[in-house]
């Protein structure tokens, strides 16, 4: 009775999944194909006149795209607040950690376990238009995916901005401390 019940359980499993699966089953109009319902003898349908494409970009290409005219914006389109850069490095944390290390330094469990390229240090990335980041975490960059999905506009632009704070805190000239902190850290040996 089991290897019975084993064996149509089986059969179930690997048969023809259109028996359970109605919705393969209904009639629908494949991509390209011929239709003799319409007039025009095809499937697909012209959109209506005035249909805004999802992926176009409305409004402001420096906010939505991190470049105009095909050239990286060099300024952060919004207010760099304190806020945002807090939930820049939310975001960081959760979304870019991962792979590039909570200091962005590389350093992380998925980075020890890539073979094919690891994440790189971000320190060593510095210096670039803030366009480019922004166009790196809204769409990948080589083997990194990309996060517009997860992250919207203002969230990517303050991911970026945290990652400029980051790469200012492991680069900070000695000027930028202030008076009392510079006499300690010169006597501080060096790591
Ligand atoms: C799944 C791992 C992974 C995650 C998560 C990830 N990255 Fe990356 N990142 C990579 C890899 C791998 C590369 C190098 C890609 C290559 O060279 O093909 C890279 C490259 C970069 C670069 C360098 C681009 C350049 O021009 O050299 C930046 C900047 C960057 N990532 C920022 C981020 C930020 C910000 C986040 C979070 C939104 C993030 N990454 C999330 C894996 C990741």
């Amino acid at each position: 009775m089991r290897a019975l019940l084993a064996t149509c359980l089986f059969l179930v499993a690997c048969g023809d999944t259109t028996i359970v699966d109605p919705m393969e089953r209904q009639p629908r109009g494949r991509p390209y194909a011929a239709n003799a319902f319409f007039e025009d003898g095809r499937a697909m349908r012209q959109p209506p006149a005035g249909t805004v494409p999802r992926e176009r970009t409305v409004g402001n290409p420096a906010l939505a795209e991190g470049k105009v005219n095909g050239k990286d914006v060099e300024e952060i389109p919004i207010a760099v607040t304190a806020d945002l850069v807090h939930k820049g490095q939310k975001r960081f944390d959760i979304y870019c950690a991962t792979c590039h290390g909570r200091v962005g330094d590389g350093r992380s469990l998925v980075a020890a376990n890539m073979s094919l390229r690891p994440p790189p240090n971000l320190h060593e990335r510095r210096g670039m238009a803030v366009g480019h980041y922004f166009q790196v975490v809204s769409n990948g960059y080589g083997l990194m995916p990309g996060y517009s999905a997860q992250l919207d506009v203002e969230e990517r632009w303050a991911v970026v901005a945290y990652l400029r704070v980051l790469q200012l805190s492991q680069n900070a000239p000695l000027a930028l401390a202030p008076a009392q902190e510079r006499d300690r850290l010169q006597k501080e040996p060096k790591r």
